[in-house]
């Protein structure tokens, strides 16, 4: 039962109007509806009937008047030395408000369009469950162990992670230091500490990219399928932009088809390492095509590495940045290989965005959470996060391979069948046409098993169905059973076309 101290105010009352009159029908009604709102909760105690007069400077006989006829209602019980309670009999559920949509809710004015593409992003985004195949979740051997908490500890009491003032709106330099030899070993990024701005995560980055990038008016490149992080975004936050999308194939993104219908784009938003979500990387020569119109163009590239440190097989290609660090703008993340709800990303911006990207920071959140950012840099700084990439990559390799074969097992090629891809935290599953990608997905997460339907993140109408399914690290048991439910809807789904 909630708590509340015998002489707490009751804020949500709000202030009572005397030029109305009939001062205990206004507390009456104000009690009511906050029993209603779910702002006093039933067995709640309210507090005396002469410290609430005192708080509202009213007569006592005001708040008796009010009390005594939600006690003739129901609403209220009063009991002599036990006080006057919200009814014990009302129960949680009569009490509590159905939180409808405001866009569903009857609204006497237009919302808004803002209103009801919020909302659906919030459904679209909210996040699966932790069972197979969600994607990247960390658990067993893949959380950094012991060291990230003693490290923490460390750095909280201490250290400079102990609580202070605001920060800069860039993040701590010790930590983008970490980052720009990281990404240098890496991913032959070129960059100083200075043009690195420490994010919440790429998808912050992604949002800061399009609200400094853009202007109203301005085509935008973007991948089809492409990641909906970003899609959302263009779609709604920047008004006035123009998506175009662009299609992908073997070599990852078509460059030239990006020319021909929308040259003077002002940026292309690209995952030239991993395409988001069916795996291939970005040719070399597409990778020379997308710079050289860049620089044609004058357009940004926003290059989203967000996974490229899981690679399984080969040598990853560099970077784009490293080869034009003035024309692109290099976004990555801890999510993958610490873990998401770390929430710690970076953005490498061309000199002279610095001050643009630290203005949209400093509006948006003002800085990155400092504790956290001094932790990743001191578990940087002592070696462990090159330890823990090598040690989670051979886990998640080792699911892969799990994973893979007992696909190959139990689901006819001719029903399902695997891209090929040598990088990341997700496989795609192709289905044959004809089956459901968001019918086989919402059945399968009613059974406990979580995939995302690929056809959603293509922008043209695709007939292409298919499942993303995430690595995390989950137990072969668990492995087995969502392979199983995954083959028996797809089989079943067959069999009724
Ligand atoms: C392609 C792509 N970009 C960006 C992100 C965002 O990552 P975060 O905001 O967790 O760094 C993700 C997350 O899965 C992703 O798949």
């Amino acid at each position: 039962m909630a708590r509340r101290s015998v002489g707490a105010e009751l804020p949500f009352i709000g202030s009572l109007s005397r030029s109305q009159g009939q001062l205990g029908r206004q507390l009456a009604q104000a009690l009511r509806n906050a029993v209603k709102r779910g702002d006093l909760k039933p067995g709640e105690l309210l507090p005396s009937s002469r410290v609430l007069a005192n708080s509202l400077n009213v007569a006592r006989g005001v708040v008796t008047e009010a009390y005594e006829q939600l006690v003739a209602e129901g609403v209220l019980e009063s009991r002599a030395k036990a006080g006057t309670r919200v009814s014990r009999a009302l129960g949680n559920e009569s009490t509590r408000e159905v939180t409808r949509p405001m866009s569903e809710a009857t609204q006497p004015k237009a919302l808004p369009r803002s209103v009801a593409h919020y909302e659906k992003v919030a459904d679209e985004f909210s996040p699966l469950p932790h069972v197979p195949f969600t994607i990247s979740v960390p658990v067993n051997q893949t959380v950094p162990e012991d060291i990230w908490r003693r490290i923490g500890n460390r750095v909280r009491a201490r250290g400079p992670g102990a609580p202070a003032g605001y920060d800069h709106q860039q993040g701590a330099e010790v930590l983008r230091e970490e980052i720009a030899d990281y990404v240098r070993r890496s991913r032959s990024v070129h960059c100083s500490a200075n043009q690195i701005v420490v994010t919440s995560g790429i998808q912050q980055a992604l949002y800061l990219c399009c609200k400094i990038l853009l202007d109203v008016g301005d085509s935008v490149w973007v991948e089809d399928p492409a990641y909906r992080g970003l899609t959302a975004i263009l779609e709604h936050s920047v008004p006035g932009t123009n998506m175009v999308p662009i299609p992908v194939d073997d070599e990852g993104m078509d460059v030239n088809v990006g020319i021909e219908i929308a040259k003077s784009a002002k940026a292309a938003f690209v995952t030239p390492s991993h395409q988001y979500p069916l795996g291939m990387p970005l040719s070399m020569s597409r990778r020379n095509a997308l710079l050289a119109w860049a620089r044609e163009a004058n357009a940004w590239i926003v290059e989203d590495d967000y996974d490229s440190e899981l690679r399984y097989a080969g040598h990853p290609f560099p970077s784009l940045q490293g080869l034009d660090p003035s024309r692109v703008i290099y976004l990555g993340t801890f999510s993958k290989i610490l873990f998401p709800s770390l929430r710690l990303g970076y953005a490498i911006v061309p000199k002279g965005l610095e001050k643009a990207f630290c203005g949209a920071r400093a509006l948006m959140d003002r800085h990155p959470p400092s504790a956290d950012q001094h932790v990743l840099a001191a578990f940087m700084k002592e070696g462990h996060l090159d330890r823990h990439i090598r040690k989670i990559r051979g886990v998640y390799a080792e699911r892969r391979l799990q994973l893979t074969s007992l696909i190959k097992s139990a689901i006819p090629s001719s029903l399902a069948w695997l891209q090929p891809s040598d990088q990341g935290m997700h496989l795609i599953l192709w289905i044959t046409t004809g089956i459901d990608d968001k019918m086989l997905a919402k059945a399968a997460l009613e059974q406990g098993v979580a995939a995302r339907a690929v056809s959603t993140m293509y922008a043209s109408k695709s007939n292409r169905s298919g499942l993303v399914l995430g690595l995390g690290d989950f137990s072969d048991e668990q492995i087995a059973y969502g392979v199983n439910v995954l083959a028996k809807l797809i089989l079943g789904a067959h069999s009724k076309k």
